[in-house]
């Protein structure tokens, strides 16, 4: 949730901060500002809405070799102009930029800024004003940045600008992530290495409560006491091209599109010299010893956990149960002696997932992270880590990390199955390489998508998807990738659940999408379709061959029954995306929304 960028070098900055931030607007996207210095003064320029707007919004004739930038995510005050950073001390020495959350916000300002006049609704102008409030007092900038780093409770990545000195961004962060990064004769701040990969691919990461100043030549690091740490950048390992979206119309086309190569980059990362299952045998042992797996997720990450949970118990027979981060932080259940937590998380950044994190590590159980990004804020404070290899997710409805993380919850299933001798007639490695020709299939299979998107949601203001077991978790997924990117209000619903009570909403044409994939409950669920059938539903079918019967709408190829979600999701994705390009809606930037939550 927000992105900041900064530079500090030799070249004009804005067009640096605005290439910058269009690479973040991943992270919000409801405004925008930019504030660069030069012998003038400081300049800053804001606009409610796009970096596009913004870009029109800056005056070309300013030029600058420093400045710091922000798309934002509302969280205090609505998005406006007024609300956009960066926000400015009254006195407009000082600019910043912020995300995060700042939780004694309303503390500060009782305690600290009794009469200073405040110009937004925002958490964040608080700390800005605070900052000039505390230099007033101690005529000593650095001094003051690191004392009121002090005072702050919350989460927080920040960028601040002193318009008397043009040689250093103040910056620092706690639970939101920051990095340096480091060229020739200038260096950068970056809310992720993605966004600054145009200038340099070196970063340094940055620790909670750390004060650093960034200068042209030289990053300087200190712990609040003023104690100066040094530490390497690290090469981060990305191609500018992986974050392009070449010929696609939009990067959710391009990431469904990626699912068979990410399937078979997983099978390649995870199989050793003899074709067997490589993975680290901390982890092996972790899943070995514990009695009880917790999962722990949210939104897309916390679907992919359900059908990890049916992959866990159905292969490795460990008891699993899966949990809404947010509700299992304030609503914790009694736990096993032994459990294992993990955390699932394309970003690795999600604050809630990382709330129960901080939770369970005080209370001392075993944790591992399963992720899309190894240095990201889960993967460093988990005890184990296993990487998703997907490539970067820019569209902000996750597809191929979902796909990925079922893949890799399949292998750790299978892994700690054979670790503990059980008899197996399953072979991931094997079947995912399956999965992955099916999945090129179905992506072929636009045309014939789309056109189901056309017959049973061109019109409709509501949708529902039934399945039972895994499908049922499928369809959870169906029902938010449609609802995220569509706005059609969709649920997702157990077949068998819909008879008490839902069915009242079905009525003529109600589009129901059922799928079939599972044996075990192809009677069941065909028998829960025609009682919606017979409500008037509009029902679109489907099914997996072998289990398809006349009339179903699309058949998927046949693959293994534990590994269905990994390409009957396929559809489900397809099918939202043109119903919302069908009704003009932003793909890549649904409404409200931002990819990487960073705040609870
Ligand atoms: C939906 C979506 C979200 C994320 C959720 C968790 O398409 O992307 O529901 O899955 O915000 O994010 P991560 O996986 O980064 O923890």
């Amino acid at each position: 949730m927000c992105g900041i960028v900064g530079y500090i070098g030799e070249n004009d900055t804005k067009e640096i901060l605005l290439k910058g931030l269009e690479k973040l607007e991943y992270r919000g996207y409801d405004s925008a500002g930019i504030s660069v210095l030069n012998h003038e003064g400081s300049h800053v320029f804001k606009v409610k809405g796009r970096i596009a707007t913004l870009r029109e919004s800056v005056d070309e004739g300013v030029k600058s070799t420093i400045g710091i930038g922000h798309t934002r995510w509302a969280t205090h005050g609505a998005p406006s102009k007024e609300n956009a950073h960066p926000h400015v001390s009254n006195s407009e020495r000082f600019s910043l930029v912020h995300n995060g959350v700042i939780e004694n916000y309303a503390e500060l300002r009782d305690e600290y800024l009794q009469g200073v006049n405040l110009n937004s609704d925002t958490d964040t102008e608080i700390v800005v004003q605070l900052i000039e409030k505390l230099n007033n007092d101690l005529n000593d900038v650095d001094k003051a940045f690191r004392e009121a780093i002090g005072l702050l409770k919350g989460s927080y990545a920040i960028a601040v600008l002193d318009r008397e000195n043009d040689e250093a961004i103040y910056v620092a962060k706690n639970k939101s992530p920051l990095l340096v990064g480091v060229g020739d004769g200038f260096n950068v701040i970056s809310s992720d290495s993605l966004a600054m990969l145009h200038v340099t691919d070196r970063f340094v990461e940055l620790m909670d409560q750390e004060s650093v100043i960034v200068r042209r030549n030289e990053i300087e690091i200190r712990t609040l006491d003023g104690t100066r740490v040094e530490r390497e950048p690290f090469v981060a390992q990305l191609d500018a091209s992986d974050i392009e979206k070449g010929t696609y119309p939009h990067f959710m086309l391009k990431e469904i599109d990626e699912q068979p190569f990410v399937i078979r980059k997983i099978i390649q990362e995870y199989q050793d010299d003899q074709d067997e299952i490589k993975l680290d045998s901390d982890v092996r042992q972790a899943m070995m010893s514990s009695d009880r797996v917790y999962i722990i997720a949210c939104g897309t990450s916390y679907h992919a956990g359900l059908v990890g949970k049916q992959l866990i118990e159905n292969l490795a027979k460990v008891p699993v149960e899966v949990h809404v981060a947010s509700e299992f932080s304030y609503n914790m259940p009694l736990l096993s002696d032994n459990p294992l937590f993990i955390f699932i998380s394309q970003s690795g950044e999600t604050a809630d997932s990382r709330a129960v994190l901080v939770k369970i590590k005080e209370l001392g159980h075993r944790t591992l992270t399963i992720t899309n990004v190894p240095g990201s804020t889960l993967s460093r404070e988990a005890d184990y880590t296993l990487h998703l290899h997907a490539g970067p997710e820019i569209a902000v409805a996750s597809t191929k990390a979902y796909t990925a993380q079922m893949a890799v919850l399949a292998i750790l299933a299978v892994d700690t199955a054979r670790a503990k001798g059980l008899e197996l007639d399953f072979n991931p490695l094997q079947e995912l390489a399956i999965v992955a020709n099916t999945m090129e299939a179905l992506c072929d299979q636009k045309e014939a998508i789309e056109g189901i998107a056309r017959d049973f949601l061109q019109e409709t203001r509501n949708a529902f998807f039934i399945g039972r077991g895994i499908d049922y978790y499928v369809g959870l997924e169906g029902a938010l990738k449609l609802k995220e990117i569509s706005y059609i209000q969709a649920e997702g619903f157990a077949g068998g659940e819909l008879k008490h009570g839902t069915i009242a909403l079905i009525e003529d044409g109600t589009p129901v999408v059922a799928l079939a994939t599972q044996e075990s409950v192809n009677y069941a669920i065909r028998a829960n379709v025609q009682e919606v059938v017979s409500r008037g539903a509009n029902a679109c079918i489907i099914s997996m061959k072998g289990l398809d019967r006349d009339n179903d709408t699309f058949v998927i190829p046949q693959v293994h029954e534990l590994l269905t979600p990994l390409v009957s999701v396929i559809p489900m994705q397809l099918i939202a995306y043109y119903a919302a390009l069908h009704r003009d809606c932003d793909v890549d930037k649904p409404r409200n929304l931002a990819k990487s939550v960073t705040v609870e």
